[in-house]
């Protein structure tokens, strides 16, 4: 499929909310972990979709630290499933050339998938093409939490010095090694964040879309690329630019 010509700039960092898996499998029938089966193939295309588009970081939100509240029967789907869609698609995505990663905090989290997300990061570690963060067991506000406890904990030791700045404080996040994000998308018709990437994302674009998450495809992903291409980031400047009155 080929990529459409873009208005404008691509962004160089897209993070998505890949939410509408439940609903997607009630509304057949079935049951909410189906929906989550049928999310693999969307976040494949999407991955093939970014790599197409020349974005460089693409961060999906897989599991947050308030989907702990669901079901048993779901959270232990979830664990298995995000193990075993690592596992299944490890070298596919090695054979792209996408470097692969986790942001997420250890705790409750299972050491099992734990284990699969840190084989697949040094596995693609030198890979020099999209860089995929994996959202499992993330929050932003704990993210955020965690990082101030650390960089108390550092200033008592004598192991960071002098006044904090944004910079410094970018250092301590589970997302560390990643830029801004540029484009915020989610599925599903939800309008809210969900305490993804709050600090991050201060100067994103927003592109919530009407599709829930097993339908999604990467034309989907080019539509909101599209729309963000044309939107004009200020990121609080601005310029002078009168209209010419008529009959000047
Ligand atoms: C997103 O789909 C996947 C996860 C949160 C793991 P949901 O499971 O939230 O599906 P809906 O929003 O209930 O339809
Ligand atoms: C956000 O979706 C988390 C993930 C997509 C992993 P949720 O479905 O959990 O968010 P809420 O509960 O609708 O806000
Ligand atoms: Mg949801």
């Amino acid at each position: 499929m080929k990529v459409p010509k873009f208005d404008g700039a691509v962004p160089q960092h897209v993070a998505i909310v890949m939410d509408g898996n439940g609903r997607w499998a009630n509304a057949r029938g079935l049951t909410r972990v189906e929906g989550h089966r049928a999310g693999e193939a969307a976040l494949m295309d999407v991955i093939e979709g970014a790599i197409q588009a020349g974005v460089k970081y693409l961060t999906v939100f897989a599991f947050s630290t308030e989907n702990w509240k669901r079901s048993p029967d779901e959270v232990k789907f979830l664990m298995n499933y995000n193990r075993e869609v690592l596992r299944r698609r490890r070298d596919e995505l090695d054979g792209w050339n996408v470097r692969i990663k986790w942001a997420g905090r250890r705790p409750k989290l299972w050491p099992t998938v734990i284990d699969e997300l840190l084989i697949a990061e040094k596995q693609t570690a030198k890979n020099k093409g999209l860089t995929f963060t994996m959202c499992v067991n993330y929050g932003s506000r704990i993210e955020i939490v965690d990082a101030i406890n650390q960089i108390v904990e550092d200033s008592k030791s004598g192991k960071l010095n002098g006044a904090l700045t944004e910079k410094k404080m970018q250092k301590y996040l589970l997302t560390k090694d990643l830029p801004d994000v540029d484009l915020f998308i989610r599925s599903s018709g939800e309008t809210r964040i969900s305490n993804f990437l709050l600090w991050q994302s201060a100067y994103a674009e927003f592109v919530f879309l009407d599709v829930l998450w097993p339908d999604f495809s990467r034309k989907d992903l080019w539509a909101a690329i599209q729309q963000y291409s044309k939107r004009n980031r200020r990121f609080g400047g601005a310029v002078d630019k009168p209209k010419k009155a008529k009959g000047n």
